[in-house]
């Protein structure tokens, strides 16, 4: 079974083929990170734009690349949120004047569910299994116990911990998107810093806003003082007390639950302290973390997704951009 999928909901435009759910013919991402820049995130309206300039490249791109007829695609899976609206408008129309014209079914697929199924492109899923979903608007802690169910163990009650990563980037002065920044400062420094605890006790729950504004205070009060600030060390504080918090809360739901998997998914999952750790520390259950590339918004996580989606459901109950969809991972 061939699935071409389209993914815009943020600041990536892209189009994958996907073979059979795993075998990825082409993954074309034509990224806006160089545009947005300049303004320190994403602008929502200029996102549009540049989707709209670039979806038909991506398109062309994608079926040239895997080189397949369009005949021979089966079905077209497209995000259709969570994300900015006009951006997912763009590769949802995409999407569907590709399906309409070429008389193919097409099916909507919920972004998270897209970067929890990047790992299915590695290794068949075993259930029951926990996964960790570290992204820039999410962090949530979800227990499957088959394909295409999620239970939710956990989640922030504030700011996604990408989202904090950002913030603290913008604080001490590195561009965007900040994650991978204090990451690499990160591995430059150590942690010296008072953190506050970020624990949350025993639940499944995260809330990171507390630690992002202690970080802001420690920058000021530093600043007033006329006191050097240390960045590296700084960053690696800050990693340091993250990347435990979403560690320890994966470790005991993976007891709990007696999973025999262990999940990584988004973009936060490219972090190399959070990697590094969860290698080393998680060893009685087997642990996937998608490669690099299929950390961040691209459309073969959709594909993917949208290829066990469609095993399950019908097409009319998850068709999702009628908004009649049962698939829903709130
Ligand atoms: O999943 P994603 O591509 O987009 C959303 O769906 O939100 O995640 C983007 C987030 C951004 O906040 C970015 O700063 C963060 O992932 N990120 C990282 C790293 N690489 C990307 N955060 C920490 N360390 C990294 N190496
Ligand atoms: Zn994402």
């Amino acid at each position: 079974m061939i699935v071409l999928s389209v993914e815009s909901s943020c600041d990536e435009t892209s189009v994958s083929i996907i073979k059979d759910g795993t075998n990825v013919l082409s993954n074309v991402v034509l990224s806006q990170i160089d545009i947005h820049k300049a303004f320190g995130g994403v602008v929502p309206e200029i996102a549009s734009r540049e989707h709209i300039k670039g979806i038909t490249y991506v398109f062309e791109e994608a079926l040239m690349k895997a080189n397949i007829n369009k005949h021979d695609i089966d079905l077209v899976a497209v995000t259709k949120g969570p994300g900015l609206i006009g951006s997912l408008l763009v590769g949802i129309n995409g999407a569907k004047a590709f399906a309409l014209s070429n008389n193919i079914p097409i099916i909507g697929v919920h972004h998270i569910a897209g970067h929890i199924y990047a790992n299915a492109i590695k290794e068949t899923f075993k259930f029951p299994l926990v996964c960790l979903v570290v992204s820039g608007g999410h962090t949530e802690l979800i227990l499957m116990k088959e394909h295409f169910s999620f239970e939710k163990l956990g989640e922030t009650l504030d700011d996604a911990v990408g989202e904090a990563y950002d913030k603290v980037a913008r604080t001490v002065g590195l561009g965007y998107p900040g994650g991978p920044l204090v990451d690499n400062l990160a591995q430059q420094g150590t942690p010296t810093y008072d953190m506050p605890d970020i624990s949350l006790g025993d639940t499944y729950d995260f809330s990171f806003s507390g630690i992002k504004s202690h970080i802001i205070n420690t920058v000021h009060n530093l600043a007033q003082r006329k006191e050097k600030l240390n960045v590296e060390n700084l960053c690696a504080s800050f990693q340091k007390t993250v990347t435990d918090v979403l560690l320890q809360k994966s470790l005991k739901a993976i007891e709990e639950y007696d999973a025999k998997m262990f999940l990584v998914a988004g973009g936060v999952a490219a972090n190399k302290d959070l990697r590094r750790k969860i290698t080393e520390q998680i060893k009685q259950v087997e642990v996937i973390i998608p490669d690099f590339s299929y950390c961040t918004d691209n459309a073969a996580m959709i594909g993917v997704a949208g290829y066990y989606q469609y095993q399950k459901y019908t097409l009319d109950e998850s068709m999702g951009l009628s908004g009649k969809s049962r698939v829903e991972l709130k």
